[in-house]
Formats: C-alpha cells, structure tokens, sequence
C-alpha cells in the first residue's frame, strides 16, 4: 500500500510579482507612515506573500513548528534575555552570549541557540559570532508589561489541552466559566478569574498585561469623542466597571477635564480625588445606579452568552433611561474576512472562559 504523495512543492511566482507590484504602488501613492488605511493594505498584502514565494508545501510543513517560536520567545523572557540585551547592549557595545550567561545564570550554548531563534524573527539583532544588540522589537520585549504577557503562559498551556478536552466532550464549546480548558488542563473547577487569585504572581502578570494588550492600537478614550459626546454634570460621571488597573479610567479622566467623579470598579490605584475605588460582582446588582455612563472594556467577550447577558442585564437595570448610556469596547468581527488577529482573540477568549469574539451579526 503506497502513502498518498504530498502536493506539489510549487511557487507562484505571478502571484508573488503582483503582490509585489501592489506593495509597490502602495507605497508610491500613500503615505504610509500617516495612512492607518494604506498601512494595513501593506500588511495585508505582505501577509500573502509568503505563501506565494514559499509555496503551499512549506507554508503548511511550517506551521507545524510555528509553536517554538513562541516557546523560545518565553524562555528568553524568563532568562530577561531581552531586558540584559537592552542594558547591555546597543548598536555600537554589542552583548556576547558568554556575558549574558554570565548575567542569567544560563548555559552559554542555550543563549545562543535561543537567540538564533529570535534574530532569525528579527527580535534582536545578530552583529557578529555569538554577538548581539538590541533593535526597536527588543526593547518592546524588555518592557515589563509585554513580558508580563509572555510570561502569562497559562492560556498557551490550556490550548494545548483544548484536543484533549474537546475530544471527550465530543467537540462541544465550552460555555462554562468552571469547566472549560482552563480547568481541564489545571485541574481545578475553579473559574478563571478565581484560579488567577489563587497564583498571586500569574494574576499580576495577567493584570500588568491587560494594561498594554492594545499594542499600539488606539485606546477609546484617544479615538471617541469623549468630551462632544458626554454630556458634563451628574455626581458620579463614569463607572469602568471591572477596570482592572485603571489604565483606561486614568485617560478617560485625563480627556475630560470636567468630569466631577468616576469610579473604577477593579483592582488598581485610586488616580486622583475623582477617583473612588470600589469592588463589585458584576453577576450581582450594580450598586451605582443612574450615572451618565457605564464602561466596560474587553469584558463580554471574555463570556458565554448566558453570563454575558446576566452582566448586561444588572447595567441595564442600573441605568437611568434616556440619560446613562453603556459603552462597550470590545472587538467586533466582520461577518466574513476576521483578520488573523481577530481570530486569534476569539480562540483565545474560548480557551479563557468559554468566551467569544463575537462577529457583526453574533
Ligand atoms: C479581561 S479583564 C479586563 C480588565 C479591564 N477592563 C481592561 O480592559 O484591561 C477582565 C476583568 O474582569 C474582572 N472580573 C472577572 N469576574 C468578575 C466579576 N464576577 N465581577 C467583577 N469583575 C470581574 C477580572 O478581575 C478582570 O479584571
């Protein structure tokens, strides 16, 4: 019995010159550096490219060992790989693998073939014979809120488990928040958020990097209208409710001027006189009832639709018809065409808390 052979190993090399020639049309008639628009045609098209060059064959065998890359990403992060190369090293005092050894207490041989792996993505730059010096990615990777979110490797860990999981039950979503991917792969029935207050420091590294998830894509309160739109007055203005650090409540506050209180419904510290810091089951009533308007970022995605629903039902009771009004930052996908981000995020959610990325007509 023969085994069936694998497509043909071939290349597009049309396909690859248009998209090339597109690039470069792109880049004669826009301003890239301006064109949000103009930049995010680039990517995409840039994103096809490599299935053109490469090959169907390649691109397929490759995402087999896609994994890794992340993998020795978080090993250099444990090793503060990133965070030595910055201190230690610029373009011109390069950073040897034996000094960096030195410095992390790890073996010389695995710096090096760690950091091959990450020059290779360009997240360092590789000078010379086991020399190293850090670009504008390394010094992304050295801040502490981007390796809070390395080092959050718990949910890496659970989408592992998910064929596992969804093998048993057979191939159902998890909608449960105490039993879903988390808790298959951890052991526990506990809900995530609950998990999380049981491992103080993976609870701070989740909270540190829920402070810079949005990369640097825009915050609402930098694109939103938040002063032509709200109206001033009210005692209490704002509830970020579940706020986390407060990050978001901290510019909004800063945007509007006026703004007489808030009240940030999380864990982070009070900003200013304005501020006043509470805590609160969103599963149960909302205690500040009849305020101008009520925030939540990245928090019914993180549901199924039956919690989901209760969340917004206490905000709707809370709310003063006519007046208060809900904000809900959450992403929205295209019915058809999600980006691979998008998609990511919707994985993600459903390894979390059974949650979702919900599309336009979800
Ligand atoms: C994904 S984080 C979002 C935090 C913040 N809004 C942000 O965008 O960074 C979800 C938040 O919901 C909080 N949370 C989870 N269950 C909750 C509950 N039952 N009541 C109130 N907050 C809860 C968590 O502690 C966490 O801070």
């Amino acid at each position: 019995m023969s085994c069936p052979s694998p497509p043909t190993p071939t290349t597009s090399p049309q396909q690859a010159s248009d998209l090339i020639s597109q690039l470069a049309a792109l880049k004669a008639s826009e301003n890239l550096e301006s064109d949000s628009t103009a930049r995010n045609t680039a990517l995409a098209l840039s994103k096809k490219l490599p299935a053109a060059l490469e090959g169907p064959l390649n691109q397929a065998t490759e995402l087999v060992f896609k994994p890794f890359i992340t993998v020795t990403a978080r090993i250099a992060v444990d090793l503060n790989i990133f965070s030595l190369i910055v201190e230690e090293g610029t373009r011109d005092r390069l950073v040897s693998s034996a000094k960096l050894a030195e410095k992390n207490g790890g073996e010389e041989v695995l710096i090096s073939r760690i950091l091959r792996v990450v020059a290779s993505i360009d997240f360092v730059l590789e000078a010379g014979d086991n020399l190293w010096s850090a670009n504008e990615t390394t010094t992304a990777m050295a801040s502490e809120l981007i390796a809070a979110g390395h080092r959050f490797d718990l949910l890496v860990v659970s989408a592992v488990s998910s064929l596992k999981y969804l093998r048993e039950t057979p191939h159902q979503i998890p909608t449960s928040p105490t039993d879903g991917f988390v808790q298959y792969a951890h052991q526990t029935k506990l809900p995530f958020f609950s998990y999380l207050t049981t491992r103080p420091s993976l609870f701070r590294d989740f909270n540190l990097f829920m402070g810079s998830t949005m990369g640097s894509h825009e915050y609402s309160w930098e694109w939103w209208d938040v002063k032509g739109r709200l109206l001033e007055g009210g005692d209490v203005l704002f509830v970020d409710v579940a706020g986390g650090r407060g990050h978001d409540l901290q510019g909004f506050v800063e945007k509007l001027k006026g703004m007489s209180k808030a009240v940030l419904d999380g864990i982070g510290e009070e900003l200013d006189g304005r501020v006043r810091r509470m805590e609160h089951d969103f599963f149960k009533r909302q205690p500040v009832v009849g305020t101008q308007v009520y925030f939540l970022h990245h928090i019914p995605h993180d549901w199924s639709d039956v919690y989901r629903h209760k969340i917004l039902t206490h905000l709707r009771e809370a709310m003063t018809p006519g007046y208060s009004r809900l904000l809900i930052h959450d992403l929205v996908l295209p019915d058809m065409g999600a980006t691979e981000l998008q998609t990511r995020f919707d994985f993600t959610m459903m390894t979390l808390n059974g949650g979702m990325e919900r599309s336009r007509s979800q």
